[in-house]
């Protein structure tokens, strides 16, 4: 059978950065995020004995490595339904990869729900998660609805993705400023390979879970400003550690740090404006809806910014009619 899903990308309010297991990628702490509503990843897939070899197409490119990720996340599920026919896997992004918004999420969800169906699996959204977090940790984020908690677990079984509020439960806007297309030069596996040579990590470990409880009681509140000042201070504590790692992981251009000075200067001119960061040199920013114009008039006249993307908080991974092929 053929089966087409499209998924969200999604932002972490608080990230996943370090694995305790790297086969099974098991995070050190959980995390939270917001799906996003136009960073989407469409994958179709389809089993057929008449296919020779696996074949897979992502973005129209052909990067071995890439080709390969996924092959071995396809053999993870065709070991699941004892199952080994050959795969044909056609992908596309609306957004660009490799620069820091997350595509592996995307696209790895996608794959894991177009997958599982077309052999023939039927999974519990649960069971999904725990699939796609092997394909990439901060995929299994984009399968349930809106604004999501990855809960960290010790197990393969207990570490798993679930929805804490609907993604129309409050619409707060994600704008993603891309302030360069150059590809990040280490990517977040890599990245993740070296957390525990930061002096600080251990002492970020010790408050992750206080910082889980007070970012699910700020979204239970709906309290804006706490929560902005939480996801700020998270990220530039994620670059801390990531600055500190040996190598040094420094993944910020100087249109990045530009971009941080000017929300400050904004904010403190009243405009609530915070932002976040993964690994790559673009921002999201993250408002109320009633201020979405303002910031958007202000974003525009700066020639630093290449472009911009709008979100809104999206459901999560759903399977469509379109196909690819
Ligand atoms: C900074 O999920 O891309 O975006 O599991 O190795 O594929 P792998 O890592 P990945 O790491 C995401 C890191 C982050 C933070 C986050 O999304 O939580």
């Amino acid at each position: 059978m053929k089966i087409t899903a499209i998924a969200p990308s999604n932002i972490a309010l608080i990230k996943y950065w370090g694995k305790k297991d790297e086969k099974l990628r098991l995070p050190t702490n959980g995390s939270i995020s917001m799906n996003l509503s136009n960073l989407l990843t469409t994958t179709t897939v389809e089993f057929n004995r008449s296919f020779k070899q696996d074949e897979v197409l992502i973005n129209e490119g052909k990067s071995m490595k890439e080709v390969d990720r996924v092959i071995k996340h396809i053999d993870v599920i065709r070991k699941l339904a004892k199952i080994s026919t050959r795969v044909k896997v056609i992908s596309k992004n609306n957004f660009p990869i490799g620069t820091g918004l997350s595509s592996s999420a995307s696209g790895f969800a996608a794959l894991t729900v177009a997958a599982t169906k077309a052999i023939g699996l039927n999974l519990s959204e649960k069971e999904l998660t725990i699939i796609a977090r092997q394909g990439s940790g901060s995929a299994c984020r984009s399968i349930p609805d809106g604004f999501v908690e990855w809960v960290e677990g010790d197990t393969n079984d207990t570490s798993y993705a679930v929805s804490l509020f609907p993604h129309n439960y409050w619409n707060l806007i994600d704008v993603v400023v891309i302030v360069s297309q150059e590809k990040k030069d280490i990517s977040s596996t890599e990245g993740q390979k070296i957390t525990a040579s930061s002096l600080f990590f251990k002492e970020r470990l010790n408050h992750m879970n206080e910082k889980i409880k007070l970012c699910k009681q700020f979204l239970k509140t709906k309290n804006f400003s706490a929560l902005g000042e939480l996801i700020e201070n998270e990220a530039l504590e994620m670059h801390a550690i990531m600055m500190t790692s040996k190598p040094p992981l420094l993944y910020w251009l100087p249109s990045t740090l530009s971009l941080i000075k000017m929300i400050k200067s904004w904010r403190a001119n009243g405009l609530k404006v915070y932002f976040t960061i993964n690994t790559g040199q673009d921002i999201h920013l993250i408002i109320e809806e009633k201020n979405r114009l303002k910031l958007i008039a202000l974003l525009e006249k700066k020639p630093i910014i290449k472009k911009i993307i709008v979100n809104q908080p999206a459901q999560g991974t759903r399977v469509i009619k379109n196909h690819l092929f």
